[in-house]
């Protein structure tokens, strides 16, 4: 199946999610255009604002490795919901900072890929940094 690879990723970053207070196991995996994988788990914190999603400790990670001008091509996030969940907002935030519009978030349970959706389908007329050029 297409990107059983990414799924594999995102499903074993998963079982290291630190999240004793949701109880939410996260996992995220995101595919670069040079074709590297980078995962990331949910980490929470007993002052929960300092709680990070899946999704951004996978893009903070692939940045501080590849620096900021990487290219990504696909982000895959699992969940063991039903259905699975879609990023948060501050993650579609992050996703825009750092990825294209036309970036797909695939969105996955134990048994695969329940949707797949453009970062410009996630968040329509986003703050991005072409803004602040202006
Ligand atoms: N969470 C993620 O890791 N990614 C999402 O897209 C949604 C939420 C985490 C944050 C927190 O640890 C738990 O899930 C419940 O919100």
């Amino acid at each position: 199946m297409k990107n059983q690879d990414l799924l594999k990723a995102a499903t074993q970053a998963q079982a290291l999610s630190h999240s004793p207070y949701s109880k939410a196991r996260v996992g995220a995996a995101l595919r670069l255009k040079d074709g590297s994988i980078i995962t990331g788990c949910n980490i929470e914190n007993a002052s929960y604002g300092g709680t990070v999603c899946a999704e951004r400790v996978a893009l903070w990670k692939a940045v501080s490795e590849k620096g900021s001008s990487l290219q990504v091509q696909e982000i895959l996030v699992v969940t063991d919901a039903s259905p699975p969940w879609p990023p948060c907002g501050f993650c579609r935030q992050v996703m825009a900072e750092f990825c294209s519009a036309d970036m797909v978030v695939h969105m996955a349970g134990p048994s695969g890929i329940h949707k797949s959706m453009s970062l410009a389908d996630l968040l329509p007329e986003s703050f991005s940094p072409a803004n602040m050029k202006k």
